[in-house]
């Protein structure tokens, strides 16, 4: 599954807003950090650890499909929830915004 939405300037920052403060009902950036190192404000009671996506090497392994997935459907036994209201353009964007993590390295 290949992200449908270009990786424009918009879609990014729409991810953002998403990602750091509209996201119900925990916006991500409470466990992935605003800076998406994971070094949210509850991290250190999070176990397993949310991933660190500024990590190349981490984030290699991950497919735009697979982010998609875990975004809509969660990760079983762990805090990543599901987040049934998101629309797929919204997951898009996320997934678009988490990638440019990386890229701003
Ligand atoms: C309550 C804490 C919490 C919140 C809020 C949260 N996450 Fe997560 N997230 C986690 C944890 C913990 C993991 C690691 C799960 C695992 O190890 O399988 C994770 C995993 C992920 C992954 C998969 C990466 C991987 O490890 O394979 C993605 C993508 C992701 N989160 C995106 C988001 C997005 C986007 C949001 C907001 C819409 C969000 N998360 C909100 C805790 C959170």
């Amino acid at each position: 599954m290949a992200n449908i939405l270009e990786p424009s300037e918009a879609n990014i920052q729409a991810g953002k807003i998403l990602f750091n403060s509209k996201a119900q009902p925990i916006p991500c950036a409470v466990c992935h950090g605003f800076k998406g190192d994971s070094i949210g404000v509850i991290f250190q009671w999070i176990k397993p650890y949310a991933r660190n996506f500024t990590c190349y090497q981490t984030m290699e392994d991950i497919s735009d499909g697979q982010m998609f997935w875990i975004i809509r459907n969660g990760s079983h036994g762990t805090r990543m929830r599901a987040y049934e209201k998101l629309d797929d353009t919204q997951i898009w964007q996320l997934v678009h915004y988490i990638r440019s993590f990386q890229e701003s390295k």
